[in-house]
């Protein structure tokens, strides 16, 4: 179908395809597709509930939508084990959906961009169910990366590496014979093979597979662990006796943010530039800072990357002031935008980390204080969307969900929470199912249940109890984005000016905005900057001060 599609594929509209740069301060929405809205009541999302949506997306002011994996997948990670990249698997829809999809999003001048895997593939691919058939020295197998084991037995993984998932990066295979044979390397779950990307036919595959989606009509590709694909010429074990996964932050590892893999990208890039309406790259890459996370966004390889120090950082006006200083610093050389999220379907909703202490990491199992946890997440979305570039919203945020901290482990799906013995994996959590409604099966996400339990409470942060409700999440985030559709400042340029501030309060202009975020846990008092355009809580102005309450962020006009 491809070759016909692509003579029809939709365009972005003209609208769109005037706006030049539209990226370099869009704010992009994050759908994952299981959990957003489900057209045909089996209880998993699908392609149809994400076009039925898409009015409320628009309505919501993001400039663009970015869709976790809906290939051909048994679903061994929720999808980013792909056995088919060309095509859509059953649970989510068919092709015919995706072009639906993305014809009715360029209608309401939305774009959409999709989630690429190339590190890895699912163990069901065509490639890797004939690598394993094949045998040992077969072509197929150079595709990916098989090697004997150490021992005398071939006991033993070929190297030392551990799966990101847990346990060792290495997963034995029995030959066709019966016996047992090489070893294939994958960085996640066994069921996730890694391609070796020195292998030419990779390379192709992926060019193709970029085309594919082009000609259907995506602004731009996600691509998963950006940061993988190539690995260290001969596959060094890591030194050290330490656990590797705590290196991983600090370190580069013989399998992560390899030189090499720029090559690739700048290869993608120029498959890319041949495409007319400025579609767009952005990288998942997990590097030890953001000076090399700007490696990414060179002006001939990709056009923004995550920015996962951001994201890890507590709510604190320090390290946050130290964090956008960094990055603005970092990304100013290579003229790529900065860009900011808080939260995403791998990591504890914001509002669920911000409840409690700082420090616990990323994958939190507590609730904490729900109320404060709520306050300091809408003061941290109004300050991430006052700094200049590219901001990330994950879906449900705006309804200022919790984690699900509380799942009983029988529902759990997360590949990590098995691989670790329940230590860590638990990425479900942030996966519920979005409530609609107040009432309804599911909340209104679907006829037929929901693949993971949504908690009661859920009923009161649905869309319909939050919409038009003065001060509610959904509220301040749809008058945020607008506003900051309509400020010429917000969004724009590269730097921001620091204003004087009492301890533990950011402040910074912008021409002629002002944000002040107060993360202390008391209220303090500043100047009153002009014609306040939105606080996310209740603040007082007396004589030309403003008091602003504990974790809130206000934003002003000079104009
Ligand atoms: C990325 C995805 C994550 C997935 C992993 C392996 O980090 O965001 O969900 O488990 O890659 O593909």
């Amino acid at each position: 179908m491809s070759q016909q599609h692509s003579a029809l594929a939709s365009a972005p509209t003209p609208a769109q395809a005037k706006r030049s740069d539209w990226w370099r301060d869009a704010v992009i929405y994050q759908v994952y597709p299981r959990s957003f809205a489900d057209s045909n009541g089996d209880g998993m999302g699908d392609l149809e509930g994400i076009r039925s949506r898409l009015p409320y997306l628009r309505d919501l002011g993001v400039d663009a939508v970015w869709l976790s994996p809906f290939y051909a997948s048994p679903q061994a990670d929720a999808g980013y084990d792909v056995a088919d990249y060309r095509a859509v698997d059953p649970m989510f829809g068919n092709l015919l959906d995706a072009d639906a999809l993305i014809r009715d999003a360029h209608e309401l001048s939305l774009r959409i961009i999709v989630d690429l895997v190339p590190n890895h593939s699912s163990d069901q691919h065509e490639w890797f169910k004939r690598a394993l058939r094949e045998g040992p020295g077969s072509a197929l197998r150079d595709r990916y990366h098989f090697r004997p084991g150490k021992g005398e037995h071939g006991e033993l993984p070929p190297n030392n590496w551990e799966s990101i998932f847990g346990g060792p990066a290495w997963t034995r295979v029995t030959e066709p014979d019966g016996t047992p044979g090489e070893w294939y390397l994958h960085l996640f779950a066994p069921e996730q093979p890694d391609f070796n990307w020195e292998h030419p036919a990779v390379g192709d595959e992926f060019r193709s597979i970029l085309r594919f989606w082009l000609d259907m009509g995506v602004d731009g590709f996600r691509i998963d662990v950006a940061h993988g694909m190539v690995k260290a010429e001969g596959l060094p074990d890591i030194g050290g006796d330490g656990d590797q996964l705590k290196l991983l932050g600090n370190d580069v590892m013989p399998f992560f943010d390899q030189d090499g893999v720029h090559d690739i990208y700048r290869q993608w890039r120029l498959i890319l530039d041949e495409y007319a309406g400025e579609r767009i790259f952005v990288a998942e890459a997990w590097t030890p800072t953001v000076a090399r996370t700007a490696n990414y966004v060179r002006p001939d390889e990709l056009h923004q990357a995550f920015n996962f120090q951001y994201l890890g950082t507590h709510w604190d006006a320090e390290e946050l002031r130290k964090v956008v200083d960094l990055t603005l610093e970092a990304m100013r050389p290579v003229g790529a935008p900065a860009t900011w999220v808080l939260s995403n379907h791998d990591v504890t909703r914001h509002a669920t980390r911000f409840a409690n202490p700082a420090g616990l990491g990323t994958q939190i199992r507590e609730a904490g204080d729900r109320e404060l946890g709520l306050r300091r997440a809408r003061a941290a979305t109004l300050l991430m969307l006052a700094l200049p570039g590219s901001a990330y919203i994950y879906q449900g945020e705006e309804l200022g969900l919790p984690d699900v901290v509380d799942l009983p482990d029988e529902v759990r799906q997360d590949p990590a929470y098995f691989r670790g013995a329940g230590q860590d994996g638990f990425r479900d959590g942030c996966r519920v199912p979005i409530p609609w409604t107040r009432e309804g099966s599911s909340y209104g996400f679907g006829t037929g249940g929901s693949w993971l339990p949504q908690p009661a409470e859920w009923a009161d942060l649905s869309v319909e109890a939050q919409t038009g409700v003065a001060g509610s999440t959904l509220e301040l985030y749809r008058t945020a984005l607008s506003v900051r559709r309509a400020e010429p400042d917000l969004g724009a340029g590269d730097s921001v000016e620091w204003l004087r501030a009492p301890e533990g309060v950011l402040a910074f202009r912008r021409g002629e905005f002002v944000c002040v975020a107060n993360t202390t846990g008391e209220s303090v008092t500043t100047p009153a900057y002009g014609r306040v355009l939105l606080a996310s809580g209740e603040i007082a102005e007396v004589d030309g001060d403003a008091k602003i309450p504990s974790d809130t962020t206000v934003w002003w006009t000079t104009a």
